[in-house]
Protein backbone atom coordinates (compact mmCIF):
# COMPACT_ATOMS: atom_id res chain seq x y z
CA UNK A 1 0.00 0.00 0.00
CA UNK A 2 3.06 2.48 0.80
CA UNK A 3 4.63 1.54 -2.49
CA UNK A 4 0.68 2.28 -4.11
CA UNK A 5 0.68 5.39 -2.10
CA UNK A 6 4.66 6.88 -3.18
CA UNK A 7 3.47 5.53 -7.33
CA UNK A 8 0.45 7.93 -6.62
CA UNK A 9 2.40 10.66 -5.42
CA UNK A 10 4.77 10.03 -8.00
CA UNK A 11 2.32 10.11 -11.10
CA UNK A 12 1.11 14.04 -9.53
CA UNK A 13 4.41 15.25 -8.93
CA UNK A 14 4.82 14.04 -13.06
CA UNK A 15 1.25 15.32 -13.57
CA UNK A 16 2.26 18.58 -11.98
CA UNK A 17 5.18 18.99 -13.59
CA UNK A 18 4.64 17.69 -17.28
CA UNK A 19 1.26 20.30 -16.84
CA UNK A 20 4.10 22.90 -15.86
CA UNK A 21 6.47 21.93 -18.90
CA UNK A 22 4.32 21.73 -21.94
CA UNK A 23 2.97 24.30 -23.58
CA UNK A 24 -0.72 24.41 -24.71
CA UNK A 25 -1.87 21.14 -26.67
CA UNK A 26 -2.87 22.68 -29.53
CA UNK A 27 -0.43 22.37 -31.55
CA UNK A 28 0.52 19.08 -30.39
CA UNK A 29 0.85 16.01 -33.30
CA UNK A 30 0.20 12.72 -32.93
CA UNK A 31 3.71 11.65 -34.92
CA UNK A 32 3.73 7.72 -34.24
CA UNK A 33 1.45 5.08 -33.20
CA UNK A 34 2.09 1.38 -32.37
CA UNK A 35 -1.30 -1.05 -31.89
CA UNK A 36 -1.39 -4.38 -30.43
CA UNK A 37 -4.66 -6.19 -30.99
CA UNK A 38 -6.27 -9.63 -29.95
CA UNK A 39 -8.27 -11.37 -32.64
CA UNK A 40 -11.85 -11.26 -32.98
CA UNK A 41 -14.00 -14.05 -32.17
CA UNK A 42 -12.96 -17.66 -33.53
CA UNK A 43 -13.79 -21.07 -32.67
CA UNK A 44 -12.22 -23.33 -29.82
CA UNK A 45 -8.76 -24.64 -30.00
CA UNK A 46 -9.92 -27.92 -29.17
CA UNK A 47 -12.50 -29.82 -27.69
CA UNK A 48 -12.28 -31.54 -24.10
CA UNK A 49 -13.03 -34.99 -23.75
CA UNK A 50 -16.68 -35.53 -23.13
CA UNK A 51 -17.21 -32.29 -25.33
CA UNK A 52 -20.49 -33.18 -27.40
CA UNK A 53 -19.34 -30.64 -30.15
CA UNK A 54 -16.73 -32.15 -32.19
CA UNK A 55 -14.00 -29.95 -34.67
CA UNK A 56 -16.69 -31.00 -37.84
CA UNK A 57 -19.94 -28.45 -35.74
CA UNK A 58 -17.60 -25.72 -36.70
CA UNK A 59 -17.65 -24.80 -40.33
CA UNK A 60 -13.51 -23.77 -40.61
CA UNK A 61 -12.53 -26.00 -38.02
CA UNK A 62 -10.96 -25.32 -35.05
CA UNK A 63 -8.57 -22.73 -33.87
CA UNK A 64 -7.59 -20.78 -37.26
CA UNK A 65 -5.23 -18.73 -36.30
CA UNK A 66 -0.99 -18.82 -36.46
CA UNK A 67 0.61 -18.98 -33.43
CA UNK A 68 3.19 -15.52 -33.75
CA UNK A 69 3.32 -13.45 -30.98
CA UNK A 70 1.75 -16.14 -28.47
CA UNK A 71 2.81 -15.27 -24.99
CA UNK A 72 3.92 -16.61 -22.75
CA UNK A 73 6.91 -17.56 -24.94
CA UNK A 74 7.31 -21.14 -23.73
CA UNK A 75 11.74 -21.67 -24.96
CA UNK A 76 13.06 -19.82 -21.80
CA UNK A 77 14.52 -22.13 -19.84
CA UNK A 78 14.83 -19.52 -16.56
CA UNK A 79 11.35 -18.47 -17.24
CA UNK A 80 9.86 -22.11 -16.99
CA UNK A 81 12.19 -21.47 -13.50
CA UNK A 82 10.64 -19.05 -12.29
CA UNK A 83 6.76 -20.71 -13.41
CA UNK A 84 7.72 -23.32 -11.22
CA UNK A 85 8.71 -20.95 -8.32
CA UNK A 86 5.54 -19.44 -8.58
CA UNK A 87 3.58 -23.08 -8.29
CA UNK A 88 5.64 -23.57 -5.38
CA UNK A 89 4.56 -20.34 -3.44
CA UNK A 90 2.00 -20.15 -0.77
CA UNK A 91 -0.13 -18.45 -2.41
CA UNK A 92 -0.62 -20.49 -5.58
CA UNK A 93 -0.42 -23.71 -3.30
CA UNK A 94 -3.17 -22.64 -1.50
CA UNK A 95 -5.78 -21.19 -4.36
CA UNK A 96 -5.29 -24.96 -5.60
CA UNK A 97 -6.43 -26.46 -2.32
CA UNK A 98 -9.66 -23.90 -2.35
CA UNK A 99 -10.16 -24.98 -5.71
CA UNK A 100 -9.76 -28.67 -5.44
CA UNK A 101 -13.47 -29.42 -4.80
CA UNK A 102 -13.87 -27.57 -8.41
CA UNK A 103 -11.53 -29.53 -9.84
CA UNK A 104 -12.27 -32.68 -9.52
CA UNK A 105 -15.70 -32.33 -10.58
CA UNK A 106 -14.41 -30.63 -13.92
CA UNK A 107 -12.59 -33.72 -14.11
CA UNK A 108 -15.41 -35.44 -13.90
CA UNK A 109 -17.46 -33.77 -16.02
CA UNK A 110 -14.94 -33.01 -19.01
CA UNK A 111 -13.42 -36.69 -19.26
CA UNK A 112 -10.02 -35.16 -18.27
CA UNK A 113 -7.92 -37.08 -16.35
CA UNK A 114 -7.68 -35.04 -12.67
CA UNK A 115 -3.86 -35.58 -12.54
CA UNK A 116 -3.06 -33.57 -16.39
CA UNK A 117 -6.16 -31.10 -14.99
CA UNK A 118 -3.83 -28.65 -14.68
CA UNK A 119 -5.22 -24.52 -14.61
CA UNK A 120 -3.58 -24.14 -17.83
CA UNK A 121 -5.94 -27.08 -18.95
CA UNK A 122 -8.55 -25.91 -17.00
CA UNK A 123 -8.57 -22.21 -18.67
CA UNK A 124 -8.52 -23.99 -22.51
CA UNK A 125 -11.79 -26.09 -21.40
CA UNK A 126 -13.04 -22.21 -20.52
CA UNK A 127 -11.72 -21.44 -23.81
CA UNK A 128 -13.87 -23.62 -25.64
CA UNK A 129 -16.73 -23.44 -23.34
CA UNK A 130 -16.78 -19.77 -23.76
CA UNK A 131 -16.58 -20.49 -27.80
CA UNK A 132 -19.42 -22.71 -28.03
CA UNK A 133 -21.81 -20.55 -25.80
CA UNK A 134 -21.05 -17.34 -27.97
CA UNK A 135 -22.15 -19.05 -30.92
CA UNK A 136 -25.01 -21.04 -28.91
CA UNK A 137 -24.01 -24.26 -29.79
CA UNK A 138 -25.09 -27.64 -27.54
CA UNK A 139 -24.25 -27.33 -23.88
CA UNK A 140 -23.95 -29.64 -20.58
CA UNK A 141 -26.20 -29.32 -18.03
CA UNK A 142 -22.90 -28.92 -16.12
CA UNK A 143 -21.87 -25.74 -17.52
CA UNK A 144 -23.77 -23.11 -15.31
CA UNK A 145 -23.06 -19.28 -15.71
CA UNK A 146 -21.47 -19.42 -12.09
CA UNK A 147 -19.18 -22.44 -13.34
CA UNK A 148 -18.17 -20.06 -16.34
CA UNK A 149 -17.65 -17.48 -13.53
CA UNK A 150 -15.42 -20.14 -11.47
CA UNK A 151 -13.83 -20.76 -14.56
CA UNK A 152 -13.18 -17.10 -15.42
CA UNK A 153 -11.52 -16.37 -12.21
CA UNK A 154 -9.25 -19.62 -12.34
CA UNK A 155 -8.34 -18.27 -15.51
CA UNK A 156 -7.33 -14.98 -13.95
CA UNK A 157 -5.58 -16.54 -11.10
CA UNK A 158 -3.52 -18.27 -14.06
CA UNK A 159 -2.44 -15.53 -16.19
CA UNK A 160 -1.51 -13.53 -12.75
CA UNK A 161 0.85 -16.59 -11.95
CA UNK A 162 2.42 -17.31 -15.87
CA UNK A 163 2.96 -13.49 -15.75
CA UNK A 164 2.75 -11.72 -12.62
CA UNK A 165 2.36 -12.68 -8.66
CA UNK A 166 5.73 -13.81 -8.09
CA UNK A 167 9.12 -11.75 -9.47
CA UNK A 168 6.65 -10.34 -12.13
CA UNK A 169 9.55 -8.17 -13.18
CA UNK A 170 11.86 -10.79 -13.99
CA UNK A 171 9.03 -12.58 -15.52
CA UNK A 172 8.56 -9.83 -17.61
CA UNK A 173 11.84 -9.05 -18.68
CA UNK A 174 11.46 -12.83 -20.41
CA UNK A 175 7.96 -12.48 -21.84
CA UNK A 176 6.30 -8.94 -22.44
CA UNK A 177 9.48 -6.70 -22.02
CA UNK A 178 10.59 -8.03 -25.27
CA UNK A 179 7.36 -6.32 -27.25
CA UNK A 180 7.89 -3.53 -25.26
CA UNK A 181 11.46 -3.28 -25.95
CA UNK A 182 10.61 -3.97 -30.14
CA UNK A 183 7.86 -0.85 -29.29
CA UNK A 184 10.36 1.41 -28.07
CA UNK A 185 12.55 0.80 -31.33
CA UNK A 186 10.15 1.48 -32.82
CA UNK A 187 9.33 4.82 -31.66
CA UNK A 188 13.13 5.65 -31.74
CA UNK A 189 13.36 4.33 -35.25
CA UNK A 190 10.66 7.04 -36.43
CA UNK A 191 12.36 9.59 -34.83
CA UNK A 192 15.70 8.77 -36.87
CA UNK A 193 14.02 8.73 -40.57
CA UNK A 194 12.80 11.68 -42.15
CA UNK A 195 9.02 11.90 -41.00
CA UNK A 196 7.84 11.54 -44.54
CA UNK A 197 9.34 8.23 -45.29
CA UNK A 198 8.88 6.29 -41.70
CA UNK A 199 5.85 4.39 -41.31
CA UNK A 200 3.11 6.26 -38.84
CA UNK A 201 1.63 3.09 -38.17
CA UNK A 202 2.88 -0.43 -36.90
CA UNK A 203 0.01 -2.67 -35.85
CA UNK A 204 0.91 -6.10 -34.63
CA UNK A 205 -2.10 -8.84 -34.27
CA UNK A 206 -1.71 -10.88 -31.25
CA UNK A 207 -3.54 -13.04 -29.15
CA UNK A 208 -5.20 -11.71 -25.26
CA UNK A 209 -1.77 -13.26 -23.98
CA UNK A 210 0.10 -10.89 -26.12
CA UNK A 211 -1.52 -8.36 -24.31
CA UNK A 212 -1.39 -9.39 -20.80
CA UNK A 213 2.16 -10.01 -21.20
CA UNK A 214 2.15 -6.63 -22.34
CA UNK A 215 0.15 -4.92 -19.81
CA UNK A 216 1.81 -7.07 -17.01
CA UNK A 217 5.66 -5.87 -18.17
CA UNK A 218 3.74 -2.13 -18.07
CA UNK A 219 2.30 -2.81 -14.55
CA UNK A 220 -0.71 -1.84 -15.73
CA UNK A 221 -2.73 -4.85 -16.08
CA UNK A 222 -6.31 -5.26 -15.14
CA UNK A 223 -8.42 -8.46 -16.67
CA UNK A 224 -8.42 -10.62 -19.40
CA UNK A 225 -8.83 -9.12 -23.22
CA UNK A 226 -11.75 -9.48 -24.59
CA UNK A 227 -12.03 -10.48 -28.51
CA UNK A 228 -10.40 -7.59 -30.75
CA UNK A 229 -8.84 -5.49 -27.57
CA UNK A 230 -6.47 -3.30 -28.80
CA UNK A 231 -3.49 -2.08 -26.61
CA UNK A 232 -2.34 1.55 -28.07
CA UNK A 233 0.92 3.68 -27.79
CA UNK A 234 1.11 6.29 -29.49
CA UNK A 235 4.03 9.28 -29.69
CA UNK A 236 2.78 12.78 -29.85
CA UNK A 237 5.31 15.74 -30.52
CA UNK A 238 4.80 18.36 -28.49
CA UNK A 239 4.43 22.18 -29.44
CA UNK A 240 7.79 22.63 -27.77
CA UNK A 241 9.41 20.10 -29.62
CA UNK A 242 9.82 17.78 -27.08
CA UNK A 243 8.16 13.93 -27.01
CA UNK A 244 5.57 12.39 -24.56
CA UNK A 245 3.80 8.76 -25.20
CA UNK A 246 0.36 8.37 -24.33
CA UNK A 247 -1.44 5.15 -24.23
CA UNK A 248 -4.78 4.19 -24.37
CA UNK A 249 -6.91 0.58 -24.18
CA UNK A 250 -10.00 -0.11 -26.55
CA UNK A 251 -11.73 -3.34 -25.10
CA UNK A 252 -14.96 -2.24 -25.05
CA UNK A 253 -17.16 -1.84 -27.70
CA UNK A 254 -19.78 0.44 -26.04
CA UNK A 255 -17.05 2.82 -24.35
CA UNK A 256 -14.23 5.07 -25.44
CA UNK A 257 -10.49 3.65 -25.40
CA UNK A 258 -9.45 4.10 -21.60
CA UNK A 259 -6.51 6.37 -21.18
CA UNK A 260 -3.52 4.18 -19.40
CA UNK A 261 -1.00 5.64 -17.72
CA UNK A 262 2.30 4.41 -16.35
CA UNK A 263 2.07 3.66 -12.75
CA UNK A 264 5.11 6.14 -12.28
CA UNK A 265 4.02 8.82 -14.84
CA UNK A 266 1.34 11.00 -15.83
CA UNK A 267 -1.19 9.64 -18.72
CA UNK A 268 0.99 12.01 -20.96
CA UNK A 269 4.29 10.48 -20.07
CA UNK A 270 7.31 12.66 -21.23
CA UNK A 271 9.25 10.05 -23.72
CA UNK A 272 12.31 9.83 -21.71
CA UNK A 273 10.73 8.82 -18.88
CA UNK A 274 8.55 6.31 -19.81
CA UNK A 275 11.67 4.52 -21.54
CA UNK A 276 13.28 5.18 -17.86
CA UNK A 277 10.25 3.76 -16.11
CA UNK A 278 10.39 0.43 -18.08
CA UNK A 279 13.76 0.20 -18.51
CA UNK A 280 13.71 -2.46 -15.63
CA UNK A 281 11.93 -4.97 -18.04
CA UNK A 282 13.99 -5.04 -21.11
CA UNK A 283 15.96 -7.38 -21.87
CA UNK A 284 19.41 -6.77 -22.96
CA UNK A 285 20.15 -10.35 -24.70
CA UNK A 286 16.76 -12.52 -24.04
CA UNK A 287 18.39 -15.77 -24.65
CA UNK A 288 21.63 -15.05 -22.04
CA UNK A 289 18.68 -13.75 -19.32
CA UNK A 290 17.15 -17.31 -19.94
CA UNK A 291 19.96 -18.98 -19.65
CA UNK A 292 20.67 -20.30 -22.85
CA UNK A 293 24.08 -18.99 -23.54
CA UNK A 294 26.14 -21.91 -21.94
CA UNK A 295 23.69 -24.54 -24.43
CA UNK A 296 24.53 -21.83 -27.16
CA UNK A 297 28.06 -21.80 -26.37
CA UNK A 298 28.09 -25.89 -26.07
CA UNK A 299 26.41 -26.28 -29.28
CA UNK A 300 28.33 -23.75 -30.87
CA UNK A 301 31.56 -25.54 -29.63
CA UNK A 302 30.32 -28.95 -31.40
CA UNK A 303 29.53 -27.59 -34.63
CA UNK A 304 32.75 -25.99 -34.64
CA UNK A 305 34.24 -29.01 -33.54
CA UNK A 306 32.15 -31.05 -36.18
CA UNK A 307 33.48 -28.38 -39.06
CA UNK A 308 36.81 -28.70 -38.24
CA UNK A 309 36.43 -32.73 -38.03
CA UNK A 310 35.20 -32.53 -41.82
CA UNK A 311 37.55 -29.62 -42.71
CA UNK A 312 40.40 -32.37 -41.94
CA UNK A 313 38.93 -35.32 -43.39
CA UNK A 314 38.78 -33.45 -46.72
CA UNK A 315 42.14 -31.93 -46.42
CA UNK A 316 42.81 -35.55 -46.02
CA UNK A 317 41.65 -36.38 -48.79
CA UNK A 318 42.87 -34.22 -50.95
CA UNK A 319 46.27 -34.40 -50.00
CA UNK A 320 45.88 -38.58 -50.60
CA UNK A 321 43.87 -37.83 -53.95
CA UNK A 322 46.99 -35.59 -54.73
CA UNK A 323 50.09 -37.67 -54.07
CA UNK A 324 48.27 -40.88 -55.53
CA UNK A 325 47.67 -38.87 -58.97
CA UNK A 326 51.29 -37.55 -58.47
CA UNK A 327 52.61 -41.14 -57.98
CA UNK A 328 50.45 -42.91 -61.20
CA UNK A 329 51.04 -39.68 -63.19
CA UNK A 330 54.73 -38.95 -62.17
CA UNK A 331 55.76 -37.54 -65.55
CA UNK A 332 52.94 -35.04 -66.44
CA UNK A 333 52.57 -33.81 -62.63
CA UNK A 334 56.53 -32.65 -62.67
CA UNK A 335 56.02 -29.94 -65.31
CA UNK A 336 52.61 -29.16 -64.17
CA UNK A 337 53.85 -28.47 -60.73
CA UNK A 338 56.92 -26.82 -61.67
CA UNK A 339 54.54 -24.28 -63.75
CA UNK A 340 52.40 -24.07 -60.38
CA UNK A 341 55.66 -23.15 -58.70
CA UNK A 342 56.88 -20.63 -61.46
CA UNK A 343 53.20 -18.94 -61.21
CA UNK A 344 53.14 -18.70 -57.98
CA UNK A 345 56.67 -17.37 -57.55
CA UNK A 346 55.65 -15.24 -60.08
CA UNK A 347 52.41 -13.63 -58.19
CA UNK A 348 54.29 -13.69 -54.85
C1 LIG B 1 -11.19 -2.46 -19.86
O1 LIG B 1 -10.02 -1.85 -19.40
C2 LIG B 1 -10.21 -1.03 -18.28
C3 LIG B 1 -8.89 -0.34 -18.00
O2 LIG B 1 -7.85 -1.25 -17.83
C4 LIG B 1 -10.72 -1.85 -17.11
O3 LIG B 1 -10.95 -1.04 -16.01
C5 LIG B 1 -12.00 -2.56 -17.53
O4 LIG B 1 -12.43 -3.40 -16.51
C6 LIG B 1 -11.79 -3.36 -18.79
N1 LIG B 1 -13.02 -3.93 -19.27
C7 LIG B 1 -13.07 -5.17 -19.81
C8 LIG B 1 -14.39 -5.61 -20.31
O5 LIG B 1 -12.08 -5.88 -19.91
Amino acid sequence: MAGAAAAGLRSLLCALLAFGALTPAAGRTLAFVNLVYRHGDRSPIVAYPTDPNTEKDWPQGFGQLTQILLFPLKNCSRYTKLVEETENTDEYKKTLMENKDFLDMLSKATGVPREQLSLEYAWSIYDTLFCEQLHHKTMPAWVTPSVMEHLRMLKEFHLQAIFGMYKQEEKSQLQGGLLVKQILQNIEQSLKVTPTLSPKLIMYSAHDTTIVALQMALNIYSQAPPYASCHMVELYKEDNGTFTVEMYYKNESSSAPYPLALPACSQSCPLDRFIEIVKGVIPDDWDKECGHTSNHFKIDLLLGLAGSFCLLVLIFLAVWQYCCNWSQHEGYQKVSSGIEGGKKMALM
